[in-house]
């Protein structure tokens, strides 16, 4: 039978334990899962698309069907180019819920092969954001209630490569 290939999207800026559970959920739901960090036009991004695709590799090194790739097109057409049937993303409350049908309306408007796949978020990491993990990161505070040991090595590596 067919490798089942999800895809799981996102801008990663960075990774945290609320990805990390979707990205687990969908590695249980499918045969080989593809985190692809990417860029959303609307957002400035404190890492750039290589770092964030380094802090996500760690953060999630221990999961076998799980690769972590890079990729600055349309989402549409790397679904297309990987064969992935499923677009997973995760959503924490109405928000982001809204947010999550315009992008799936428009992937599925440009490549209806690939179905999105909203996973609704564990509450109980539903205050995790990368944004509050930038904050902290400017705080100097501990992150460890935020991402993994090995994403945190991997922000520390590239702050001190910057210095
Ligand atoms: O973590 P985010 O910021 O919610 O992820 C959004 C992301 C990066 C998946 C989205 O902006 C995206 O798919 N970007 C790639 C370019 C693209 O396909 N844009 C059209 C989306 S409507």
């Amino acid at each position: 039978m067919q490798e089942k290939i999800a895809l799981v999207p996102g801008s990663f800026d960075p990774v945290t334990f609320g990805h990390i559970d979707i990205i687990r959920r969908a590695a249980e739901l499918y045969d080989r899962v593809y985190v692809a960090v990417m860029i959303n036009a609307a957002k400035n991004y404190l890492f750039t698309l290589e770092q964030r695709k380094a802090i996500a590799e760690a953060a999630v090194g221990d999961i076998p069907n799980v690769t972590v790739i890079a990729f600055d097109g349309m989402l549409w057409e790397l679904a297309k180019r990987l064969g992935a049937c499923a677009i997973v993303k995760g959503y924490r409350n109405e928000k982001d819920l809204a947010y999550e049908k315009l992008m799936a309306e428009y992937n599925q408007e440009h490549y209806s092969d690939a179905e999105t796949v909203l996973l609704h978020a564990d509450q109980a990491l539903a205050y995790i954001s990368s944004t509050l993990v930038r904050e902290k990161l400017a705080q100097e505070a501990d992150l460890s209630d935020y991402l993994p040991k090995a994403g945190i090595e991997a922000i520390k590596k590239i702050l001190h490569s910057q210095n």
